[in-house]
């Protein structure tokens, strides 16, 4: 019920743009396309907070959805996205690890990464990254219903395992969208970082 009180409030290039008054803030990262925007959507149980899409790309601001008067939902531009102008790119990655590095109400991250493959190269770098700047992770391995339930599981196994051994500021759940799974331990998570 919390997290429906999700309301949008901005979107901005850069974190000297984001809103000065937030003590709490999670924010949603992973590739381009691997489905932030539709994560936030059902966590939120609101259809159309987040703008989805089929075509990468489609999130390019650092979004903030407001909770209270202190907490706040983040969507952020998917990584490796090639299809836009270099220079542009470039900017808004900056713009972006920026706000990972600074960000001084950032609690942790939701990292999105596809149940159906390995972690990417870019992936293990933010995992690497992470856990340099002492940011917490919590990864949902989504778009689970397009795996049976025996190869998903397997796939959660194995990342646990990475995760144990090499990345023990991460944590990882499957989690799918389209058939609402996952939603209480992400729930919980999120409980847990904005300290509701
Ligand atoms: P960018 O903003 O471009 O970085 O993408 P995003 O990570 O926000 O992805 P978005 O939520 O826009 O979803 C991308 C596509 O994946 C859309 O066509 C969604 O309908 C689809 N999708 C997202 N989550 C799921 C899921 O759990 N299951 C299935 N089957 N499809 C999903
Ligand atoms: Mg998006």
């Amino acid at each position: 019920p919390l997290y429906q009180k999700a309301t949008y409030l901005k979107s901005v290039p850069t974190l000297a743009l984001c809103p000065d008054n937030l003590t709490h803030e999670v924010a949603f990262a992973g590739r381009s396309n691997a489905g932030k925007s539709s994560a936030l959507n059902v966590i939120t149980s609101q259809k159309t907070l987040a703008r989805t899409s089929k075509t990468p790309g489609r999130t390019q601001l650092i979004n903030f959805f407001t909770l209270d008067d202190h907490r706040a939902l983040v969507d952020l531009p998917g990584y490796g996205f090639a299809k836009v102008n270099v220079k542009i790119k470039r900017a808004w990655e900056a713009g972006l690890s920026e706000y990972i590095e600074k960000s001084p109400s950032l609690k942790g991250l939701i990292l999105l990464v596809d149940s159906r493959m390995p972690p990417t190269e870019i992936d293990l770098m933010m995992l690497n990254w992470t856990q340099e700047l002492n940011l917490p992770v919590h990864i949902l391995l989504t778009k689970s219903d397009k795996l049976k339930k025996g190869p998903a599981k397997a796939n959660l196994l194995k990342l646990r395992k990475l995760l144990k051994e090499e990345y023990p500021h991460a944590s990882a759940q499957l989690f799918s969208s389209l058939k609402r799974e996952g939603l209480i331990e992400v729930w919980n998570k999120l409980d847990e970082w904005m300290e509701y």
